[in-house]
């Protein structure tokens, strides 16, 4: 089946622009060929990777009648407050569910989520139990909710990411521009593996680097793994994924997960002071501090040509203003 056979609706902006970081680049000193596939700028409530998920499990909430769409998180989840913005669109309601203290302050994520009117829910809970916990309470008042797994990253939600490496490779072809190596934050799994779907399927030349921003390398590299398999079932191909096809680094995720690096606070202050590029604390300033770091060991030959997926995030920076302080 031909991915453009699966229902999705239209939420992104596409496609993403992709500029070169020359100024970056050239104060680091060198190294390979620097590019940004500007997936921060997707367009929809402040932009960023769900989008592109969020148009399949659209579609498919619609396909099944749904009248709520339901999701998990941290309190800082770009993909809970994208969801509640796709749900608007949409005319559905969203309930999200997060992981932490009801006194999560109002900001970042959580003010937007406020803003577009998403009824949250705070419960201590692993996500998968406590999706289930609030679908079942829905249905008993009459809803009917559709369950986006935390980040969308089932094999229909990582179709936003085949359709993503489609559009860069022919970015590639259409500006005579190899590219051999795709960096991207890697949290979920659902984002790498869709653009791994498409390194496979059309035997493309491109290493797809995942830096986690939590798990150990082994684990999230199965997940992906997982994800990829289930990716390339739904365009009616069959290929078993193993992990030792994926690269991911976990050497960058610091104390864990959302909790700020020194590497990832550099990062962060460079992209903005030589490019204009917001980065942020949680996913794509670490997965740039891992790119920055490799360039620096000369992982990268400097005739080839690196692509940063920006996964977005950018609201997720407020909530760490005190890290940024003089
Ligand atoms: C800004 C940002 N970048 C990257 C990711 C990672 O994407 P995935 O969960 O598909 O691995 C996320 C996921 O929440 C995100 O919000």
């Amino acid at each position: 089946m031909w991915i453009g056979a699966i229902p999705r609706v239209r939420l992104a902006h596409l496609p993403t622009p992709v500029e070169e970081l020359t100024r970056l680049r050239q104060e680091i000193g060198g190294g390979p060929r620097l590019f940004i596939k500007r997936d921060d700028a997707t367009g929809l409530a402040v932009g960023g990777n769900k989008v592109r998920k969020l148009e399949f499990l659209v579609a498919d909430a619609l396909h099944c009648g749904a009248d709520t769409l339901i999701t998990a998180g941290g309190v800082q989840s770009n993909h809970a407050r994208m969801t509640a913005a796709a749900a608007n669109r949409f005319g559905l309601d969203a309930v999200l569910v997060f992981d932490g203290d009801e006194g999560a302050p109002l900001q970042g994520n959580q003010l937007l989520d406020r803003v577009l009117g998403a009824q949250t829910r705070f419960l201590s809970l692993p996500a998968p139990e406590a999706l289930e916990i609030t679908r079942e309470e829905l249905r008993e008042q009459g809803k009917r909710p559709y369950v986006i797994p935390v980040g969308g990253s089932t094999g229909l939600g990582s179709m936003g990411y085949v359709l993503a490496m489609q559009e860069l490779a022919e970015w590639g072809r259409d500006h005579e521009t190899s590219i051999d190596h795709v960096v991207v934050a890697s949290g979920s799994g659902g984002t790498q593996a869709g653009l791994q779907a498409v390194v496979w399927s059309q035997n493309l030349p491109v290493q797809v680097i995942g830096m986690s921003v939590s798990r150990d390398e082994r684990v999230l590299a199965e997940l992906v793994a997982t994800i990829a398999t289930e990716a390339v079932q739904h365009v009616g191909l069959t290929k078993v994924f193993s992990s030792e096809e994926i690269t991911v680094r976990d050497e960058y995720v610091g104390p864990g997960y959302a909790q700020v690096t020194p590497e990832c606070l550099r990062a962060i202050e460079l992209a903005a002071r030589t490019e204009g590029i917001i980065l942020d604390p949680v996913y794509t300033g670490k997965a740039m501090a891992g790119l920055l770091d490799l360039i620096k060991q000369g992982y990268f030959a400097e005739d080839e040509n690196v692509v940063f997926i920006h996964t977005g995030g950018i609201p997720g920076l407020f909530a760490y203003a005190e890290h940024f302080a003089l």
